[in-house]
């Protein structure tokens, strides 16, 4: 019978590994769907994702502003990424299409990978995915 090295402080993780954070939700704060907005529609869909977690009570994933993903003809946009995750851009989204939105997003959080089945996917994303780029892992290998 072998034996296991006991665990002790060599084997535990060090005080400052935590859990792996979630997944984020990038979303551009500064598309617009026309020039004399009010307030951008991008800004709008932020806030109506925020609002829309906190409905929820989920921390699935986290929110986070962006400036621009260079996905302007396309407004409004948002990414999801994480690591040893594939990350995906969308857009063509409502800022009114926060629920599906959010749903979207945690549904890609529950994967290991990033990976959502298309069928699962809310029919926004299915039309609105720009592109989806491999886990940087993956680019890194030979
Ligand atoms: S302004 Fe939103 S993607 Fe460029």
């Amino acid at each position: 019978m072998t034996s296991s090295p006991a665990p002790g402080p060599s084997h535990a993780p060090p005080a400052s590994c935590g859990a792996v954070p979630p997944p984020s939700l990038f979303v551009c704060v500064l598309c617009r769907l026309s020039a004399d907005e009010e307030e951008r529609s991008g800004r709008r869909l932020h806030d109506a994702l925020v609002a829309a977690q906190q409905r929820a009570g989920t921390a699935a994933v986290r929110i986070v502003p962006a400036e621009c993903l260079s996905n302007c003809n396309r407004a409004c946009s948002v990414a999801f990424a994480g690591p040893d995750r594939w990350t995906y851009v969308y857009g063509g989204l409502a800022p009114d299409s926060a629920e599906a939105v959010l749903d979207g997003a945690v549904r890609y959080a529950a994967t290991a990978d990033g990976l959502v089945p298309w069928r699962e996917r809310p029919d926004i994303l299915r039309k609105g995915l720009i592109a989806r780029i491999p886990p940087l892992a993956t680019t890194q290998e030979p």
